[in-house]
């Protein structure tokens, strides 16, 4: 049998993206399509007393203007996960409401794209304005009214469990808001074939979720809706969901029975399509003289938006990372003048192992123990919130592999004790962690005459590898090479797929691409494909087809499940000016069986430069007065580029986790960010003996 999974197979789309013939949603070829332009809120709070579009309506190509005061009918859908989810809970010009600068307020439709930006501009707005609260330090927190699970948690006591301790660490972390950027921007193409069958180009990381929802929108049945999203220009969850943008194309282009694409520019980004809030973490930690924790208490704030209730959950993390007899978690969440916030890469688990690993690190000084010692003492066993134990758990692989790789051993033991031409050098590490998540999935395989092998599912590919993971998988389970196995992803056409997002697509999908193969080879009475062609030649038809799903059953139940990490870095730092640089990084994760290492290490080298990035460089200030982001394009708004990366290692540790799915695969889309910022602190601490514990480390923070 030949050997695929877990080898270094090279993107099956790699070419296509290369050289451009990869179709992204707004180059979709749709003859007689026409364009529209966003018209946006110019104030944070307030309402708007006149809008006057006559100008806009009598510009040269303006085919139609749409304002509150006109919007075709949107019904509003359910909006849960089960059958329905639009990202914020108020549909696009739904009244005359301004809840944040930048929103959505109007939409203009013309021959071209030009002209419909230029007429948007002509569009003369009055508005009642009220001071608008953009700044947290101003804004009111309370428990939110809903998240994912309860906002509080308390095992033990957490004042009995700190008054045992002999050292003691109270610090508050924070982290600022930050844009998602995907390269592509957002963008989609709204194409009614008639009144009531719609079919969408739009990156979605979940197209069958689409579907859905736009039926519910329109008051259509699912079967009326398709959603075709082939290639997504990265998504970091800002694209899993329809945003008011996409509603109101999707409306427009009913009314007008047209072709329609609406396509955001940088600025209408920053408020219309998501971010990870800002968030400000109180960690309290007691532990013994030996080093064991007695009680951990974490008490995290975020911001949501006034039209929809979204808490960063950065608490998740505590109870899985590290055991303590007493621990208390609390959840706060404000209501900020800005766009509505969303899910970001480690959504929770980020922010959260910022504030957990900043601390730890901080405690290990105290407790002068080596801060991978610290977390080998403390390391949890079980789930300290489902009360359940961990399944394949390899952290402690992690630190000591990581150790090993990087050299920890040779660490001097007072921070400013390292210099290199004249910089101080310092050396942090981090542990890593997000949960196993998995979903229901279904594949079709059809062996055709030609002696290939495609492969369909509605499953999404949004830069991670699925088409190259779908691939190798087939290949091995049929025993074909990788080059004849064809992939075809991301259309709500196809067999559902689920959601790429919670990391949690290849974990989904490889089960269900195994139950799959073996099904189309019991089909055709066959042992191999190659067994099944010959059947196939013999018998005349075009194809045999199978399709199979695969889904979690209670193992969940019985297990915790959980991905583990750790990262070790080196930074330097020149005082003189303030300029930080990570030069060596080194990251070791446990995510059960690696089914491609290439793509695996390059997604987790991905959550490295992107975490570095949230370390050094991102954050987004809105201007307390009118309550506009200060940063609007790719130009203002700091991330990394190559030279801001070093070499970042990657090594795999672990075993494949047969609790979690047949094929022993976790995800591995998000961990990589998990602690990234944390070590990088962690370093600058031991490089400079300065403390930061807000993000991100700019050169001011380091004169
Ligand atoms: Mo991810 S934040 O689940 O797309």
């Amino acid at each position: 049998m030949n050997k695929v999974i877990g080898t270094d197979v090279s993107r099956k789309d790699g070419r296509a993206k290369v050289t451009g013939t990869a179709t992204y949603a707004a180059e979709h070829q749709i003859p007689g399509l026409v364009h529209g332009y966003l018209v946006t809120a110019s104030i944070a709070n307030g309402q708007i007393k006149s809008i006057d579009t006559g100008a806009a309506e009598k510009a040269v190509g303006v085919i139609d203007v749409f304002t509150h005061k006109n919007l075709p009918k949107v019904f509003m859908p359910t909006n849960d996960f089960v059958s329905s989810k639009i990202y914020e809970a108020r549909l696009p010009l739904s009244d005359d409401k301004i809840h944040y600068a930048g929103q959505i307020i109007g939409l203009v439709v013309a021959d071209t794209f030009e002209r419909a930006r230029d007429a948007a501009h002509l569009v003369k707005v009055e508005y009642a304005t009220q001071k608008p609260v953009v700044e947290a330090a101003k804004a009111t927190f309370k428990e939110p009214p809903q998240m994912g699970e309860e906002s509080k948690f308390e095992k033990g006591n957490f004042a009995t469990g700190v008054a045992s301790a002999t050292t003691k660490l109270t610090a508050t972390y924070k982290t600022s808001t930050e844009m998602h950027a995907p390269m592509e921007p957002h963008a989609i193409i709204a194409h009614w074939q008639d009144a009531n069958s719609l079919t969408v180009y739009e990156p979605s990381q979940w197209v069958l979720g689409s579907q859905r929802t736009y039926a519910e929108l329109f008051g259509l049945p699912s079967e009326r809706v398709r959603i075709v999203t082939p290639f997504l220009g990265g998504a970091f969850g800002c694209k899993a969901l329809p945003w008011p943008h996409g509603i109101l194309c999707a409306a427009a282009a009913r009314k007008l029975q047209r072709p329609l694409r609406v396509v955001l520019s940088r600025r209408q980004m920053t408020a219309n399509s998501g971010h990870r809030s800002e968030t400000e973490q109180t960690m309290r930690l007691g532990a013994t003289a030996d080093g064991i924790l007695t009680a951990i208490a974490h008490e995290a704030k975020s911001c949501t938006s006034p039209v929809e209730v979204y808490a960063e959950p950065c608490t998740g993390v505590t109870p899985v990372m590290y055991t303590a007899p007493n621990l208390q978690l609390k959840q706060e969440l404000a209501v900020l003048n800005i766009g509505t916030p969303t899910f970001m890469r480690g959504p929770g688990e980020n922010p959260g192992m910022w504030a957990l690993e900043s601390a730890m690190d901080e405690l290990s000084w105290m407790l002068k123990i080596d801060p991978v010692e610290l977390r080998l003492k403390n390391e949890a066993k079980e789930h300290q919130r489902k009360d359940l134990p961990f399944s394949a758990k390899h952290f402690a692989d992690c630190l000591r592999v990581g150790a090993e790789q990087f050299g920890w051993k040779d660490r001097p033991k007072q921070p400013r004790s390292l210099t290199r031409d004249g910089k101080l050098v310092g050396w942090g590490m981090a542990a890593s962690t997000f949960p196993g998540l998995r979903g229901k999935a279904s594949v079709k395989v059809r062996l055709l005459s030609d002696g290939t092998a495609h492969l369909l599912t509605a499953g999404n590919d949004m830069g991670t590898g699925a088409y190259t993971v779908v691939a190798a998988t087939a290949a091995e389970a049929l025993g074909l090479p990788v080059e004849g196995i064809h992939v075809e992803l991301g259309d709500s056409l196809l067999p559902d797929g689920g959601l790429a997002g919670g990391s949690k697509m290849t974990a989904s999908l490889v089960p269900a691409v195994m139950a799959a193969c073996e099904q189309v080879l019991k089909t055709a009475n066959a042992k191999t494909a190659k067994e099944a062609f010959v059947t196939l030649g013999e018998s005349g038809r075009a194809a045999i087809e199978a399709t199979a799903s695969s889904a979690p059953d209670d193992e969940a139940k019985k297990w915790a499940f959980q991905s583990w990490g750790a990262h070790f870095c080196e930074v330097s730092v020149d005082e003189e000016i303030g300029r930080l640089r990570v030069t060596r990084w080194v990251s070791v994760m446990d995510i059960g069986r690696v089914i491609n290492s290439k793509t695996a290490a390059s997604q987790v080298r991905g959550g490295v430069i992107m975490g570095i990035g949230q370390a050094l460089m991102e954050e987004c200030h809105l201007d307390p007065n009118i309550g506009y982001p200060v940063v609007y394009d790719l130009a203002t708004y700091h991330f990394p580029t190559h030279a801001d990366i070093p070499r970042i290692e990657v090594f795999f540790v672990g075993e494949p986790d047969l609790n979690f799915n047949p094929a022993g695969v976790r995800g591995v889309g998000e961990i990589g960010i998990t602690g990234v910022s944390a070590a990088i602190a962690n370093a600058v601490y031991h490089a400079t003996g300065k403390r930061i514990r807000d993000l991100p480390i700019t050169p001011d923070k380091l004169l």
